[in-house]
């Protein structure tokens, strides 16, 4: 048992129950034709082991209280919507090499540990401002992610189907397994690091940097070595924790998971160590804030250019009323045309407020364009820019910037525009694979981990 488990603080949210986000309006929900079959599923899922423990959250929430302190950084990161289709070895095992690169790259450049947390795992809903969509006169439902129904373009596959959250149930449990004997097993090791670079990473712009980190962490270790630090005898060294997040979207999904912990009594959801709330369903009033303000997780909340001073603060009451630093993670998500005049009001408000919370900046969603050819895209210029803003906004409020949080693969896709292997418009054709939002590839992920750590360090001056 953890030592301090009774003494810690106890998430206990009054008349809240499992399952009392039913008597509240919901947004963003699928049209299930068969309520017996959803009913059946959700029995299902009720029985099944959870994901994730209390105690590995618990750790999470710890980390990400010093993050709310301004002694770590947050990375967060991942697919927009993961998919059956592309779920595989590769994929998975690039995605972690490169959150582990990104991870190096901060700590190193900016001298601060980083909390890993990835947006996989769980990661396959997707909210959609329009709920159905035409294609030359046929209307069908949008596609709102493989856990709702399929991306093809036919009744059959639009259908919304409640088999997909129990087929999401065991890919998730896949994916958390491989990425903890990664984590564990011995690939995250620091003296791993060459290993970590891809082909395309090692053809990138980018690997001539990255190399000359692996060579100073490597010298590093061999100086440790020689003060008889040897690395087995430091488990930080050899392994990583890394954590797993999705927006709690589905509400059924995520209540079957729900889980009373024997020890303290509160209430966790197992789904994930940490769950998020999209700039959509964050109503106050609503049932997904319902629902979060029941569970000891740590809770993210996207916060766009509509929100309001008022349900700021009523968010704040409502998920965090005891200011638990690391409870609550605000994700700014703003456009880089935006964030300037947007955030400072809010950031000042929660300065005054004394509220305890992580500022994260999410530079994707504010920044999402159609190509003249129709190609859902980003450029990378302007996620650069609204990040150097969210750092901006931070330092001149003398209030601290904790966390990233980006859409991203580990993969060579072509999905976002520019970047330093200057992706073009003519190049968005070629590798576009992503089931929603274009994403950050491994080069220009890896490009933005070192602009990161250069505003962390500009930030310590
Ligand atoms: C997302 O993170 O996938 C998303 C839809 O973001 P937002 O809720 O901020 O629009
Ligand atoms: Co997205």
């Amino acid at each position: 048992m953890e030592p301090d488990i009774l003494t810690r603080h106890h998430f206990k949210a009054k008349g809240w129950k499992r399952e009392s986000w039913r008597d509240f309006p919901i947004q963003q929900q699928p049209d299930y034709t068969d309520k017996a079959v959803v009913k059946r599923v959700e029995k299902e899922l009720s029985a099944l082991p959870p994901l994730v423990t209390p105690n590995e959250t618990r750790a999470l929430m710890d980390e990400l209280a010093m993050v709310a302190e301004g002694k770590a950084f947050l990375l967060q990161g991942g697919d927009c919507a993961e998919s059956f289709a592309e779920f595989n070895h590769k994929n998975l095992q690039e995605y972690f090499q490169i959150m582990l690169q990104m991870t190096v790259s901060l700590m190193y450049g900016a001298g601060c540990p980083v909390v890993k947390v990835g947006r996989i795992a769980g990661q396959f809903a997707k909210p959609r401002s329009a709920g159905m969509e035409t294609i030359d006169g046929v209307e069908l439902p949008s596609y709102r992610g493989d856990m709702v129904n399929g991306m093809d373009f036919t009744p059959e596959a639009r259908k919304a189907d409640p088999e997909r959250l129990l087929k999401v149930y065991y890919q998730s449990a896949t994916t958390i397994n491989y990425l903890n004997s990664l984590a564990r097993g011995g690939h995250a090791s620091l003296d791993q690091t060459s290993l970590w670079m891809t082909e395309f990473i090692r053809k990138s712009p980018q690997a001539k940097r990255f190399q000359h980190i692996i060579d100073g962490i490597n010298d590093c270790l061999t100086f440790m070595a020689a003060c008889r630090l040897p690395m087995d005898r430091i488990p930080e060294l050899r392994e990583a924790s890394f954590y797993t997040s999705h927006e709690a979207l589905l509400l059924n999904y995520e209540s079957t998971l729900t889980r009373q912990d024997e020890t303290t009594k509160e209430w966790y959801d197992c789904s994930a160590h940490m769950i998020w709330i999209g700039d959509r369903t964050r109503d106050p009033e609503g049932a997904h804030i319902e629902y979060c303000r029941g569970i000891a997780n740590p809770i993210g909340v996207k916060v766009g250019p509509s929100m309001k001073k008022d349900a700021l603060i009523k968010l704040c009451d409502t998920l965090n009323p005891d200011n638990i630093p690391g409870r609550l993670t605000l994700i700014s998500r703003m456009g880089a045309d935006k964030v300037e005049e947007s955030l400072p009001p809010l950031v000042r408000l929660i300065k005054k407020e004394g509220r305890n919370v992580v500022w994260s900046c999410d530079p994707m969603h504010g920044n999402t364009i159609k190509s003249p050819s129709g190609i859902k895209t980003r450029k990378f210029n302007e996620i650069l820019r609204e990040l150097r803003g969210f750092f901006a906004v931070h330092h001149a409020e003398g209030t601290y910037a904790g966390g990233v949080h980006f859409e991203m693969t580990g993969q060579n896709v072509t999905e976002c525009l520019g970047g330093a292997q200057a992706i073009s418009e003519l190049d968005l054709h070629d590798r576009y694979h992503t089931h929603c939002d274009p994403r950050l590839n491994a080069s220009q992920s890896l490009e933005l981990a070192f602009l990161i750590s250069e505003e962390l360090k500009k930030g310590k001056k």
